[in-house]
């Protein structure tokens, strides 16, 4: 996914800034050579404040590491924080001359252990990244201290509890990723409120309750609930999205009713997949709209009606999917979408003349009792 790719490359350059900042800094400290620390005035020899706050945050978080297989924390030992392995400093952000701990990279380590209190003494953080470790718990209140955090990537870990919403106080944040944890409870509206964030990763929770119905104005690019057990209707409030979204992932939420008119509002989609839910009724009109779309799945939910030609002479279409379901006509370019070169799957539905579709007696039942979609109880309360 593009804006992914493009997320990592500027994460990588920071990154790299980050670590040319400190090799400098490295070069910096030998030259006024101080090599040998001794224990006893470890703490007083940091190199200012804020570093020796940084010091005792990340001292305390060393404690609650129980486990790290590889030893990656072993060199946590010492003032000079700026030298810890995953730690990365540079200059703050409003005093250019005084050194502080910008970014912190644990990234697929293993680590076991809880995130600290003491964490928020790490108020100049900009990017904290430990993905695919086995950090636990809940996460500290204090976290709120970190209004510079820009990067916040806390997945794949074993966190739990209800929605981290110390995660919504934080102004400067553009990324926050909360998938593969286990997490549980509603997400709450205020996520995708009027925020500053560019993109959301919820997937893979254990998230319940209907899809806000309150959207507020979202500036998103990126919105990922898959593999979570939402339930209820998609909100017609999605239309909140248009503006920014470009990728929405609703695989896998117990979606069900029909699919809102207004998903053809978000005329920057790229990527709309809401396959593997309980879906019924049409597809909207609207969806001939976006011009931008690339990749589209409805696949395994119950769908029916005809797939519109709109659709299918969309100009950047390449890989449509709508296996799975109880569509009953294909019309114009879609009963040949193959011979464009876009990826087409149109497997078990109730389509005449193509192969491996359902039995007519199952297509029949389905197609004897039309979808209103009134009747679907969508509780947008
Ligand atoms: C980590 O350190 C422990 C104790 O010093 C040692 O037994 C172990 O072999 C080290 N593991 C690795 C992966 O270096
Ligand atoms: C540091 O900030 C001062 C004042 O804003 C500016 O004049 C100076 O060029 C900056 N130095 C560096 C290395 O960015
Ligand atoms: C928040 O950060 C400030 C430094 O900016 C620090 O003095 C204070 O102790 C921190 N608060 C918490 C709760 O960590
Ligand atoms: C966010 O929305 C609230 C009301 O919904 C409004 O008062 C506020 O100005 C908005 N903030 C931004 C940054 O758009
Ligand atoms: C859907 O999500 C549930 C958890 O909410 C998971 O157990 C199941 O395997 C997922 N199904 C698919 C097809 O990915
Ligand atoms: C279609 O894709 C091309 C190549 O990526 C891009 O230049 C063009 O702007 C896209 N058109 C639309 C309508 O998104
Ligand atoms: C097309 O989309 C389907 C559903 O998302 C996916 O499984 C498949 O790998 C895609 N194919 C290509 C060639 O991108
Ligand atoms: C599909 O399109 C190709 C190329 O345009 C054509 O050769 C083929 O006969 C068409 N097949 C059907 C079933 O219309």
């Amino acid at each position: 996914m593009g804006s992914q790719r493009s997320k990592t490359s500027f994460l990588l350059l920071v990154l790299s800034l980050f670590s040319l900042l400190h090799k400098l800094e490295t070069k910096h400290n030998t030259h006024h050579s101080h090599p040998h620390h001794n224990h006893k005035n470890s703490q007083s020899s940091a190199a200012n404040p804020k570093l020796n706050q940084a010091y005792i945050a990340l001292q305390a978080w060393k404690k609650v590491i129980y486990s790290d297989p590889t030893n990656y924390t072993s060199n946590w030992v010492g003032p000079s924080v700026c030298r810890y392995r995953g730690i990365y400093c540079g200059p703050a952000i409003d005093d250019n001359t005084t050194t502080v701990v910008s970014g912190i990279d644990l990234n697929h380590l293993d680590l076991a252990g809880f995130l600290p209190d003491e964490i928020g003494l790490l108020a100049d953080l900009a990017l904290l990244h430990i993905n695919s470790n086995r950090f636990c718990g809940v996460l500290p209140l204090t976290l709120s201290n970190l209004t510079l955090l820009y990067e916040l990537d806390l997945s794949n870990n074993r966190f739990v509890g209800p929605f981290p919403s110390v995660v919504l106080s934080l102004p400067s944040l553009k990324y926050l990723d909360l998938r593969y944890n286990e997490f549980e409870g509603p997400v709450p509206s205020e996520l995708f409120n009027n925020k500053s964030l560019d993109a959301i990763f919820v997937n893979n929770n254990r998230f319940t309750s209907v899809i806000p119905s309150n959207l507020g104005m979202s500036t998103a690019s990126v919105v990922v609930f898959a593999n979570n057990k939402f339930g209820g209707c998609l909100p017609p409030s999605i239309a909140n999205f248009a503006n920014s979204i470009e990728e929405l992932l609703l695989i896998n939420t117990s979606l069900t009713g029909c699919l809102p008119e207004e998903v053809g509002y978000l005329y920057k989609l790229r990527v709309l997949d809401v396959s593997y839910n309980q879906l019924v009724g049409r597809i909207p009109y609207s969806i001939a709209g976006l011009a931008h779309l690339e990749q589209l799945n409805f696949a395994h939910n119950m769908m029916s009606g005809e797939v519109s030609d709109g659709i299918c002479v969309l100009p950047n279409l390449t890989n449509f999917t709508l296996s799975y379901n109880f569509f009953c006509e294909e019309q114009g370019l879609c009963g040949n979408l193959t011979s464009k070169g876009v990826v087409f799957d149109d497997r078990r539905n109730c389509l005449p003349g193509k192969k491996l579709q359902r039995s007519k007696k199952v297509c029949d039942v389905i197609l004897e009792h039309p979808v209103e979609c009134e009747e679907f109880n969508c509780d947008y309360s």
